[in-house]
């Protein structure tokens, strides 16, 4: 139902999504390595990834209707796989430290909390070391507002898609517990520019909508001089103890100056 209408629906999010997404900062992850993409529904991340050159990129999906609008689109790509897994337990035939990105676009929102950790850990077992996770989602705060993904299909009935309540510290922490560091994080505001191009994108004008983040699992010859580090986040800001961000900007990122680990003080 909802592959039926998801690449022709105007999204705020999406529009938000595809216009801030940080492509510098992927890109050299992603050239002529292996990528799995979780969730990938109908494929518009793994386009991405093969506008980045991608040697082959594996995308995974629970569902069947979004898999063949994929397969549809990538029909004549050699390297885009599509393959049918809940994501429960190890990915369908990813061998371990055999791909260097594991990308989740929009799709953590639909994973319980006491499954997002080892989720994390299975991403760490398919990654090579100093290899990359890199992840978009709706921003918490839009929960908080009463948000929730939802679409309208052809016969015009509006369905909620069933998503799970976390916070920003809850993603952060399942991730740096399954052993992946922080490099980059980044609390985006619905700015004017986008939200002109995007129906419905008004109304969350100057709203943290998007959080993104970039991790990376650490190489074993790593120095490990994070140790002071601490964060804080809040909807309209990101601080470190070395970085203060301008919020006056659409862009709150901060490039974390040494990457942030379990063990280095973020609980
Ligand atoms: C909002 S769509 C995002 C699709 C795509 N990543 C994008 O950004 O356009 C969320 C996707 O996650 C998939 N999904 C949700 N829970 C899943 C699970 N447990 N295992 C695999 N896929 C799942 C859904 O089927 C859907 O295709």
């Amino acid at each position: 139902m909802w592959a039926e209408i998801y690449d022709t629906e105007s999204n705020p999010l999406i529009a938000l999504e595809e216009a801030r997404y940080p492509r510098e900062l992927v890109e050299h992850y992603v050239k002529n390595e292996i990528v799995v993409d979780i969730g990938c529904g109908t494929g518009r991340n793994i386009k991405r990834m093969i506008s980045f050159n991608a040697k082959q990129v594996i995308g995974l999906d629970i569902s069947p209707g979004m898999l063949e609008k994929a397969k549809a689109r990538f029909q004549d790509e050699p390297r885009v796989d599509l393959r049918l897994d809940n994501l429960q337990g190890e990915f369908k035939d990813v061998k371990e430290e055999s791909v260097n990105a594991v990308t989740a676009c929009l799709m953590l929102e639909h994973i319980k909390l006491n499954a997002l950790e080892l989720l994390f850990k299975e991403m760490v077992r398919v990654l090579k070391p100093g290899g990359c996770v890199m992840v978009t989602e709706m921003h918490p705060w839009l929960w908080e507002l009463g948000g929730q993904a939802q679409f309208t299909d052809k016969k015009g009935t509006h369905i909620i898609v069933r998503s799970y309540r976390k916070s920003v510290a809850d993603y952060l922490t399942a991730a740096l517990e399954a052993g992946l560091r922080l490099m980059a994080i980044t609390e985006q505001i619905m700015d004017l520019e986008v939200a002109k191009t995007s129906m419905r994108a008004e109304a969350f004008a100057n709203q943290p909508m998007l959080l993104w983040y970039l991790l990376e699992k650490p190489k074993l010859d790593d120095d490990d001089d994070a140790t002071t580090t601490t964060t804080s986040t809040t909807a309209t800001s990101t601080t470190t103890t070395t970085t203060t961000v301008d919020t006056s900007t659409a862009d709150s990122s901060v490039i974390c100056p040494a990457a942030i680990s379990a063990t280095d003080g973020v609980q």
